[in-house]
């Protein structure tokens, strides 16, 4: 039989789980009871490319409890739906660098200081459905949305939640003191058990890899091809993941893994790169700010074999100048451009062109091979060929070619 192309990702896949087998320690979370019932040597791993194409390896199929990697998607949700400006009327945007757990509100406006920790996760499943929604229709909407971005259905499980219920009264008392400061959207009761049943929904690391993928993907998830939230609301979830998603380990992951991404104390964290692909991985023993320990140790191994630091310097862009050429008839020279022009690519046309740009004929700027103008180029270009205005025989001096107009196509909000 043929080789299956994708078995090299796999086979990766299948080498990092054997060299964190490797890695010992952590506890799994008994804080809350029904947690201290997990497998310990469960482990398993997901990836999903914004193509939404799929690779797993070991336990990547085992359920557990999302926990607080529910966090950064119901961000998601909220901003989607009332802005981010109304959101941080509610929550901040820093880092805390304290536990999850902490009472970590900002003295002057008694927001908790990100939707990371329990304090702004607790808000901000308040504001879902509105103030009017109860604990069910809080609980529902988190619950859809949750499902668009996995693209399946979510099952609660009642055990945890149960337990969870009725341990819970740190996160009560954070709900409370929001309450009294004026930032919860809910009353302290409605709020923690919509965030309890939302902690206890059922999980795969592949779901946490297509949830993630959908956030790389722009907010639509690669694989059902829905769109999940807008492309703001994924920036915008994906920046509060890279400073506060591994609460007080943030920055030392930010060192070494750097990617996005959020933990749970069921022992799944998501990790992805935007524009390429989303991770789920799952193992039960958390270290002492309650990361999973072989989930990190499988990002970072994933993250120095094969470069996704997404600081990593990746050399020079290719020239999306792909040839010049004078024309004898008319004295015109055609710049052919190519590929994803972006703002350095629009400031590299425009820069190396400039000395072609005169009296004694025009330059032709073909757009017939860029496959995609970003934002940023396009407002670099526009308005060019007014601008550098005719020549003295009355021809223009810049002169757009774009047969397929791309320089016109936006991209999806
Ligand atoms: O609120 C709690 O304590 C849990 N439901 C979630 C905490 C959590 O997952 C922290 N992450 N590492």
């Amino acid at each position: 039989m043929a080789a299956d192309l994708r078995d090299p990702v796999r086979s990766a896949l299948d080498a990092v789980l054997g060299t964190v087998r490797e890695v010992h320690g952590g506890a799994v979370a008994s804080y809350i009871p029904e947690l201290a019932k997990a497998d310990p040597d469960a482990l398993g791993v997901a990836l999903v490319s914004t193509r939404g194409m799929l690779h797993d390896a070991g336990d990547a199929g085992a359920e557990f409890t999302i926990q607080s990697v529910s966090k950064p998607f119901a961000f998601a949700l909220a901003v989607d739906t009332f802005g981010i400006d109304e959101v941080t009327k509610h929550v901040g945007l820093e880092p805390s660098g304290e536990p999850f757990n902490a009472i970590s509100l900002e003295p002057a406006t008694g927001r908790p200081l990100n939707p990371m920790i329990n304090a702004g996760a607790i808000v901000i499943t308040s504001l879902l459905g509105g103030p009017d929604a109860d604990a069910d229709a809080k609980a529902a909407v988190v619950r859809t949305g949750l499902e668009r971005f996995a693209g399946r259905d979510l099952v609660l499980a009642q055990d945890v939640y149960a337990s969870e219920a009725s341990t819970g009264d740190r996160n009560r008392a954070l709900a409370y003191l929001t309450r009294s400061a004026g930032t919860l959207g809910a009353t302290a009761e409605i709020a923690t058990d919509a965030y309890f049943r939302q902690c206890s929904l059922l999980v795969t690391a592949r779901d946490l890899a297509i949830m993630a993928a959908t956030l790389a993907n722009g907010g639509v998830n690669p694989v059902s091809g829905e769109r999940v939230v807008g492309k703001d609301a994924a920036r915008w979830t994906t920046a509060v993941m890279t400073s506060c998603g591994m609460y007080d380990a943030s920055g030392t992951w930010l060192v070494h893994v750097g990617l996005p991404a959020k933990s749970g104390v069921g022992g799944g964290i998501v990790a992805l790169q935007p524009g390429q692909f989303g991770i789920g991985t799952f193992s039960p023993p958390l270290d002492a700010q309650g990361n999973s320990v072989r989930g990190v140790a499988m990002l970072q191994e994933l993250s120095t074999r094969f470069d996704l630091h997404m600081l990593e310097h990746r050399g020079a862009q290719l020239s999306p100048i792909a040839s010049l050429e004078r024309s004898d008839v008319g004295g015109e020279t055609v710049a052919v451009l190519r590929g994803d022009l972006k703002f350095a690519g629009a400031e590299e046309v425009l820069t190396r062109l400039a000395p072609l740009v005169g009296d004694d004929g025009c330059l032709v700027l073909d757009f017939s091979a860029v496959t995609r103008v970003a934002e940023g180029a396009r407002r670099v270009l526009s308005g060019v060929p007014e601008r550098v205005g005719l020549t003295a025989d009355g021809r223009p001096r810049v002169v757009i070619r774009d047969p397929e107009g791309v320089l016109e196509r936006r991209d999806p909000a």
